[in-house]
C-alpha cells in the first residue's frame, strides 16, 4: 500500500525514531509499504518517519527500481565506519522541489537487520554512501537542510515557509 509522505514541518521528521523491538509480520508489511511508496514517489530512499512512523527502518534502491532485487532494507541500522568526503547535490521526498549540495563521507559501512530480521552489513561508496547517510539521518530527526550552512539553508526555509503560508506545501 502506498502511504502518504509527510513533509518538512511535520514534527515526526524532527524527532529521534525508536528501535524496532522485533521484526514481526507487521514490520515486514510496513517495509513492503515503504518500498512501494519509495518506488511510486519515485525516490531512491525512504525512512519510516517520512510516512509518519517513528521507527528505525529505512529502504534504499539507488537504481530507483530499474534493476530488480536491488532494494536494501535496514532495520535498526548503525554506522560501523565512515571515511572520506564527497560534495554532491541532494534532495529529499519530504522537501519536494529543493536540492542543495551537501558534504557527506565518500564511503559508509552500516550494520542492521534485513526484512527477515537477519543481521546484514552494507558497504557503500558514492551515491549509496550518500543514501545510507541521508536515510540514517532521518532516523535521528535530521534532514539534509540541517546539514546546510547559512544562506543556502535560510533561503530554502524561507521559500518553504512562504509555501506553507499560502497552503502550497
Ligand atoms: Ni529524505
Amino acid at each position: 500500500m502506498i502511504r502518504p509522505i509527510v513533509k518538512f514541518g511535520d514534527p515526526v521528521l524532527a524527532r529521534k525514531a525508536e528501535p524496532v523491538a522485533e521484526v514481526t509480520g507487521e514490520i515486514r508489511q510496513l517495509v513492503d509499504d515503504m518500498i512501494e511508496t519509495m518506488y511510486a514517489a519515485p525516490g531512491v530512499g525512504l525512512a519510516a518517519p517520512q510516512i509518519g512512523v517513528p521507527l528505525r527502518i529505512c529502504v534504499i534502491d539507488i537504481s530507483g527500481g530499474r534493476r530488480g532485487g536491488q532494494v536494501i532494507t535496514l532495520i535498526n541500522p548503525e554506522f560501523v565506519e565512515r571515511t572520506g568526503m564527497q560534495l554532491e547535490e541532494e534532495g529529499c521526498l519530504s522537501v519536494p522541489g529543493y536540492n542543495a549540495t551537501v558534504a557527506r563521507p565518500e564511503r559508509a559501512v552500516v550494520r542492521g537487520l534485513d526484512r527477515e530480521g537477519q543481521p546484514v552489513t552494507i558497504e557503500g561508496t558514492g551515491l549509496l554512501a550518500r543514501a545510507l547517510q541521508h536515510e540514517l539521518d532521518h532516523l535521528d530527526g535530521t534532514l539534509f537542510l540541517n546539514r546546510l550552512r547559512g544562506l543556502p539553508r535560510d533561503l530554502i526555509i524561507r521559500k518553504i515557509r512562504k509555501q506553507q503560508r499560502s497552503g502550497a506545501w
